[in-house]
């Protein structure tokens, strides 16, 4: 396979192995490993790049390997090259080791010294927590024991990636930070938000501070709304429960994905396009997150929970019946929210936040709805065909569509043509698809080969998590404290009544994007 957009440049200068702490992990199979096999056969990966999985489960070399072939087939079942994949599978290995033994990490550091000697390798390491959160600290206890941390300014170089979620609330991320920053530099911790690795996400930036002409309407001026939308039409898949039972729309994804989203959108241009200067930014939005309504918390979050309902016609049970959830589980599958980011430059306009499972489509955007003109001189219509309704007058809208169906499109109203004097909606549509015939890089191909460049960019610094987790955790505590209940909303359908509420005290109304 060729990739045309690959420069020298791009491609990691230093080699190095990548250890996967929790190999027999779905994210393993389903992203990890996927993308190290795409990063491969596009030329990213330096050469060679010996990859050892690492997990309790029994498992040889060949097992891992079979396993992993059939993984990334399917995982990229278009990209699948069984030549290239018999030059791949040789770099992959498995160790056995119990990561709560903290004595095998010895016989694990001479076990990566092997395999690095028989490759010609140097002792870099990216070591990818793909654990449960709950083993971040004792792995990384385990390596400083056993010597496998050298000085973050030392060569070989050590890089550890941790997977989300960091932290339970904002004091367990306090406290987890506070005992891994003992043992780790911060700049040898890479904070995992996989949205922020998807292109999409990342072209937020490069259309916002690469056009003259957006961003100087992007404002209080001239904004009247924002809306951020990540909805999800699967519910919680087999072996999940457990976890979301524990985590909750609030923390799986509003806490992170959404947040680095309204980040993008709402940060002031950087000074460099440089991690720090990125980052400083991104920091300074989260500081400034204020409730959209004072008072009680019901003024401006919404919480949901699916019951029974369908999905593209399809009957789908309700949360609670899910596997691994408590029947009478108060635990919240949606979450809305009003915030408001309260600095120069958008105070008094509404950030709308929503998240949930089982709502009628997948779909990510974000859409910034500008206000109207002054006066209304054309009456607007709608038409199917040569009949023509009138409906309300339309406002322009920006839409960042992150997945599927990657798209920016603008809103405007055009004239109809006709004898009349009328105004029609319209979209002026980009389409990534149209625009590259190629398929985007998944998120974890481009966050892995940062890593393995030193580039934390796309990766979430201490304080920004911080800023978050101080945001939410309030939040959090008084539904918890209150023992409050979430909302019902059928499965396939937009959310909670509530959440629609929620809008229209302000005369605003939720987007109802198609997957399409
Ligand atoms: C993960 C959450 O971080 O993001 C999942 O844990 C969620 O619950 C997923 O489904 C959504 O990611 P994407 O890339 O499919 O939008």
């Amino acid at each position: 396979m060729t990739d045309t957009a690959r420069t020298s440049a791009d491609v990691a200068d230093d080699r190095a192995t990548i250890v996967i702490f929790g190999a027999s992990g779905d994210l393993t199979r389903r992203k990890l490993v996927p993308a190290l096999y795409m990063l491969f056969a596009k030329g990213f990966l330096p050469q060679p790049t010996p990859i050892v999985g690492v997990a309790r489960r029994e498992k040889s070399d060949e097992d891992f390997r079979e396993e992993m072939r059939s993984a990334v087939a399917e995982a990229e079942p278009t990209a699948f090259d069984a030549a290239v994949w018999d030059r791949f599978a040789p770099l992959l290995h498995y160790r056995i080791v119990d990561l709560t033994q903290s004595e095998r990490f010895g016989w694990l550091k001479s076990e990566l010294e092997g395999i690095e000697r028989s490759f010609g390798t140097p002792s870099n390491r990216v070591a990818y927590l793909a654990t449960s959160p709950s083993l971040f600290l004792p792995v990384v206890e385990a390596m400083a024991k056993a010597g496998l941390i050298p000085r973050h300014n030392e060569r070989p170089w050590l890089r550890v990636v941790f997977e989300k979620p960091f932290g339970h609330d904002l004091p367990s991320f306090r406290d987890l930070n506070r005992r891994l920053r003992s043992l780790l530099d911060e700049s040898q911790i890479y904070r995992i938000d996989h949205y922020l690795g998807k292109e999409t996400v990342q072209n937020i930036l490069f259309f916002r501070f690469g056009n003259a002409i957006f961003e100087p309407l992007l404002n209080r001026h001239h904004v009247d709304h924002v809306q951020i939308t990540v909805a999800e039409s699967q519910g919680i898949e087999h072996e999940r429960g457990g976890y979301y039972e524990q985590a909750g729309a609030i923390r799986d994804v509003l806490q992170n994905h959404v947040l680095q989203l309204l980040c993008l959108v709402a940060m002031e241009p950087p000074a460099l396009v440089r991690a720090k200067e990125i980052r400083d930014e991104k920091v300074k939005v989260l500081q400034t997150l204020e409730p959209g309504a004072p008072g009680d918390i019901s003024n401006w979050v919404v919480v949901g929970q699916y019951t029974a309902g369908s999905i593209d016609g399809r009957p789908v049970a309700g949360y609670r019946q899910e596997e691994r959830v408590a029947p009478d589980s108060r635990r919240e599958t949606y979450v809305a929210m009003h915030v408001r980011v309260d600095n120069w430059r958008w105070a008094g306009v509404p950030f709308y936040l929503r998240t949930g499972k089982r709502l009628p489509a997948r779909v990510t955007e974000i859409a910034i709805q500008f206000k109207l003109p002054p006066l209304h001189l054309f009456s607007t219509v709608e038409c199917e065909g040569d009949v023509c309704s009138p409906v309300e007058t339309r406002p322009n809208t920006l839409i960042f569509r992150i997945q599927p169906h990657e798209r920016i499109s603008l809103g405007c109203s055009i004239k109809r043509p006709d004898m009349q004097f009328a105004v029609q909606p319209v979209e002026l549509d980009f389409e990534y698809d149209e625009a590259f015939a190629r398929k985007l890089p998944e998120a974890y191909e481009r966050l892995l080969l940062d890593v393995l460049r030193g580039d934390p960019t796309l990766f979430t610094r201490s304080d920004e998590l911080e800023a978050a987790w101080s945001f939410v955790t309030p939040v959090l505590e008084t539904l918890e404290r209150e023992r409050r209940r979430p909302a019902e909303y059928p499965a396939g359908s937009w959310g909670p009544t509530e959440a629609d509420l929620l809008l229209a005290r302000n005369g605003h109304r939720w987007r109802r994007p198609s997957g399409r």
